[in-house]
């Protein structure tokens, strides 16, 4: 814990108790593509100390116990200590100015209030929300990257203002609510990392009734495609090379290739059609049962003749205003999870040709790449579709029950007369 003595920080205190136990595997986290080493030698408890601040607030929900903090999640936590992870983050201009834009544009609703950054990492989200006029900001991260948020935090004079806590949202403690949440908590595919339960846990702990949260929502986006270029570089290639038939390599490269999910940047050229809306969040009332699984059934009709190569996958998140504002009145932009073609006038949206309608940070293929990039499943054979034919299937995203940062992802997919499975996780 840093800053005012009298906040607690369930983080440290466990992790002495219990530096002694023994450490599991870790995971991988995508972002920066590295793999994660266990931090040496220490887990936080399973029991945690877990209340609200302002006893009296019936506007509350009864809170179950958070999730114990395992060896994967301090693996997670310890990827996000390493500088590289948090330079592409930044240096995603589109990502970063967009949460800025949306600060500033929500600037009415910051200045003179408290604000809660959950997994605010080298602080920049907390620092443009002080700049915005913030009374106060709780920075909050359990990654060792809490320390140089600190550092950052004094050498800009933020100190009074900025807090940082060191430890999960889910142990730390506070005495007062807060009117704002912010929180940049977005994975691969949107739900891989699983942190947006921390922010629920976050909404649920402190938020003031009519309190704003950025982003307000969130939706999943999934498209067939067509990336014969791919195609031929990893798998095509092996027959013919010097001059040599590998084609006893095809089956392998394949499977090297296309076994789990790739995170890699395609064209609107790819797509073949206009995309279906996987999953709707709404921050404001989504609830942690349902991140546990999502399931879809999609129908598409290809809008060309080409070689169907799987599917793609991509997020947007919109700023809106609080649920009480009068701006804001929190219909989703898009129906969650209809079966058929959902036309994507969030690409109009995104465009915001009126300034009124909310700010879209997107990782659509047509719009300006993002770190996020796209998420890409790949058939390990492509379906030659003619235009105008149906493919059509069903698709369901679990937390992986060993470790729920990972994704377990069940495609079903048919088209031509013939069904397919796909089974992959992505970790
Ligand atoms: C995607 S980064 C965003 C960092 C920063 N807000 C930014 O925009 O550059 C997410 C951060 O959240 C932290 N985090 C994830 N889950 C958390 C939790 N339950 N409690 C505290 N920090 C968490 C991670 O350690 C990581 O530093």
């Amino acid at each position: 814990m840093y800053g005012i003595t009298g906040y607690s920080n369930g983080y440290h205190q466990n992790q002495q108790q219990h530096s002694s136990e023994e450490k599991r595997g870790g995971g991988r986290r995508r972002r920066g593509g590295r793999r994660s080493r266990h931090p040496p030698g220490f887990r936080v408890s399973d029991h945690h100390h877990y209340h609200y601040n302002n006893d009296d607030d019936d506007d509350k929900q009864e809170q179950k116990a958070p999730l114990p903090c395992t060896d994967f999640d301090m693996a997670y936590f310890h990827s996000y200590a390493h500088v590289g992870i948090h330079e592409e983050m930044i240096k995603d201009r589109v990502r970063t100015d967009t949460y800025r834009a949306a600060i500033m544009e929500h600037q009415s609703f910051i200045e003179g209030k408290v604000v809660m950054d959950v997994g605010c990492g080298t602080g920049i989200l907390s620092i443009f929300c002080a700049q915005a006029g913030a009374k106060r900001v709780y920075a909050v991260d359990a990654s060792d990257i809490a320390l140089q948020a600190n550092e950052v935090v004094k050498a800009n004079n933020l100190a009074e203002k900025i807090i940082v806590l060191h430890g999960r949202v889910e142990d730390v403690e506070i005495d007062e609510e807060v009117d704002v949440i912010i929180s940049e908590w977005m994975g691969y595919m949107l739900l891989y990392e699983s942190m947006l339960g921390s922010v629920i846990t976050a909404r649920d702990r402190w938020l003031k009734h009519g309190g704003l949260i950025l982003p307000s929502n969130a939706t999943l986006y999934m498209a067939p495609i067509t990336h014969p270029d791919r195609y031929n570089d990893s798998i095509e290639f092996w027959r013919n090379v010097y001059g040599i038939d590998m084609s006893a390599m095809l089956q392998l490269a394949k499977q090297c290739a296309f076994e789990e999910p790739c995170v890699e940047t395609i064209t609107g050229e790819n797509v073949l059609t206009w995309p279906h809306v996987v999953k709707h969040v709404d921050c404001y009332t989504i609830q942690h049962d349902e991140l546990e699984s999502v399931s879809t059934r999609y129908k598409f009709q290809s809008m060309m003749r080409a070689p169907l190569h799987g599917f793609a996958f991509w997020f947007d998140v919109e700023f809106n205003g609080p649920t009480n504002s009068p701006t804001n009145n929190h219909i989703p932009s898009l129906l969650t999870g209809a079966s058929n073609n959902n036309h994507i006038d969030g690409i109009q949206k995104k465009k915001r040709a009126n300034p009124n309608e909310a700010l879209v940070l997107s990782t659509a293929p047509e719009d300006p790449p993002t770190h996020w990039q796209q998420t890409l499943i790949y058939f390990y054979d492509p379906i030659e579709v003619e235009q105008d034919q149906v493919i059509e299937g069903s698709l369901t995203l679990s937390q992986s029950k060993e470790n729920r940062r990972f994704m377990n992802i069940h495609l079903e997919y048919s088209s031509g007369g013939r069904s397919y499975v796909k089974e992959s996780v992505m970790r």
